[in-house]
């Protein structure tokens, strides 16, 4: 999920040079709408290895480099039942969260706020969520646990397992303004901008 823009800050970022990375990490590029991966299910996560938790690693690196607030697993090309998610975005480690085959457990109340998504850049759409949501996961280790988010963690909760069920941002608005969208990339794809 990527946050509310800041005034003059809605061109691309340019992901820091390889050479700044810690060794071995990988910033992936992310996924654009139109890719088929974006739009099939997921698969659970099964092992819990230390290439399991490269990944979510490579994950949190991607999405900061993006400043994304979330990133689901399908985003990066994998099919994986895999979120990370940071509302902080970097400025406190507490805030990072890693969910592997989450569920929602439970959802109260109602929020209507503008929502993006880091493979849909530059569109943005007012979507009803819940306003608190609880989700079980497992972390990184396999370790499952409960957590209860609300406001801007809420919403992301549900935008990223909506990834993972192959459900975008998008199918939550209106039939007129989601084509409205499609016919903008249409052309940004026909001038080579998608
Ligand atoms: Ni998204």
């Amino acid at each position: 999920m990527s946050p509310k823009p800041k005034k003059d800050e809605t061109k691309e970022i340019e992901p820091p040079a390889g050479s700044a990375l810690p060794k071995g990490m990988k910033i992936y590029p992310i996924v654009k709408y139109g890719d088929p991966v974006l739009e099939q299910q997921t698969r659970n996560v099964e092992t819990f290895d230390d290439e399991m938790r490269q990944l979510c690693a490579d994950m949190f690196i991607s999405m900061y480099a993006a400043q994304g607030v979330g990133l689901a697993a399908p985003q990066i090309g994998v099919g994986l039942r895999l979120a990370v998610i940071d509302t902080t975005v970097g400025k406190n480690p507490d805030g990072k969260i890693v969910i592997a085959n989450p569920d929602i457990i439970a959802a109260e109340g109602e929020q209507r706020e503008d929502e993006g998504c880091l493979s849909l850049p530059g569109f943005r759409g007012n979507v009803p969520r819940p306003l608190f949501v609880t989700i079980r996961a497992q972390d990184a280790f396999g370790n499952s646990f409960e957590v209860r988010g609300e406001n801007l963690l809420a919403r992301a909760f549900c935008h990223e397992i909506d990834h993972l069920n192959g459900t975008l941002f998008i199918q939550h608005l209106s039939l007129l303004k989601r084509d409205l969208i499609r016919r903008r990339i249409r052309k940004l794809r026909k001038t080579g901008e998608w």
